[in-house]
């Protein structure tokens, strides 16, 4: 019998691809997705039952309320879920691996490069309550937290990365303006879900940023996807972080990746690069991961 890891958010963007990848990256492993479907996380009597049933060896929590905007307008849920889901989990979990997803959102994004002994002072009820739920989370020896930023890739509903934002905007007919002096670090979601699974085989708990080797712009991201979107051709505008007025932004999440890199058998790519060196058209592009 393998050991039970469970991934929260199964039905999420991250999470789909770390599931649907354990059968290449995580052999050993018996996996168990949850989605909101299987399981409200804020109902703690209900997670305690399953938790029970199956009984994990290791857990991988994905779920979140992963939208600034959403935190934003709605902070008691945010927090309801993004800490006390997390928290409540993260202590059923006690005594086994733990591995949560958190953001570069803790940062104010002032500097950029971030290393993980860097102070984290978020500007925004989304990267305040994802630093609550780390701070809880690190206090357990066996316990791990994962920062990561923009991530790419498709997802169940086509509503959930940046890419399919886009991707709607346009097929609605609207122009999406990309700032050219806001600055993140993406990669694809099926990278960030290799170096998931290679973290959680090897049992180095602890602190990590997860991010990709370029710091880009959103323009430049959005540039860079244009090859492989034509129809985002004419629809894109750069603009200037300076115009906008909703929730407050980090203008610089780039992450300093050293000792998550460390660990990895693979190289972290940049993001530029990493759709530079896809030839294949036909294949779903964010389906792509090397072996090597
Ligand atoms: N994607 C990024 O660029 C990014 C960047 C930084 C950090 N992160 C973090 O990485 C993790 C995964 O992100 P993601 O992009 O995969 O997010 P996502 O696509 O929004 O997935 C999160 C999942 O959590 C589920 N969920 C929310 N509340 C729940 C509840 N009460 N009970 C059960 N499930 C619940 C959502 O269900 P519904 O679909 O029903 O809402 C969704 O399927 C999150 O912790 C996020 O904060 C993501």
């Amino acid at each position: 019998m393998k050991p039970v890891v469970i991934v929260t958010g199964a039905a999420g963007l991250i999470g789909q691809y770390v599931v649907k990848s354990a059968s290449r990256w995580a052999p050993g492993w018996q996996v168990q997705g949850l989605s909101r479907a299987d399981l409200d996380l804020t109902d703690h009597s209900a997670a305690e039952e399953i938790w029970r049933r199956l009984n994990p060896s290791a857990v991988i929590h994905c779920a979140a309320i992963s939208r600034t905007k959403d935190c934003e307008q709605h902070p008691q849920l945010a927090r309801r879920m993004n800490v006390g889901a997390t928290v409540h989990l993260a202590r059923l979990s006690t005594n086994i691996p733990f591995l949560f997803l958190s953001s570069g959102e803790v940062f104010d994004g002032k500097v950029g490069w971030y290393r993980e002994t860097d102070d984290p002072t978020p500007i925004n009820v989304y990267g305040k309550t994802k630093l609550e739920a780390e701070q809880f989370i690190l206090q357990n020896s066996r316990h791990t937290v994962v920062r990561i930023v923009l991530t790419a890739g498709t997802s169940q509903h086509g509503d959930r990365s940046f890419v399919e934002d886009m991707r709607r905007s346009t097929e609605r007919g609207n122009n999406l303006t990309l700032y050219a002096d806001e600055y993140r670090c993406p990669l694809p979601a099926g990278t960030i879900a290799r170096a998931i699974w290679e973290l959680t085989d090897q049992h180095h708990p602890g602190l990590y940023h997860l991010g990709g080797r370029e710091r880009l712009s959103r323009w430049e991201i959005g540039q860079a996807l244009l090859p492989w979107y034509p129809e985002l051709q004419g629809h894109l505008l750069e603009g200037s972080a300076h115009s906008h007025t909703g929730a407050p932004r980090p203008a610089d999440l780039s992450l300093n990746c050293d000792k998550i890199q460390r660990l990895l058998s693979f190289s972290l790519p940049g993001f530029q690069s990493w759709l530079k060196d896809r030839v294949h058209p036909a294949v779903d592009l964010w389906e792509y991961e090397p072996d090597t």
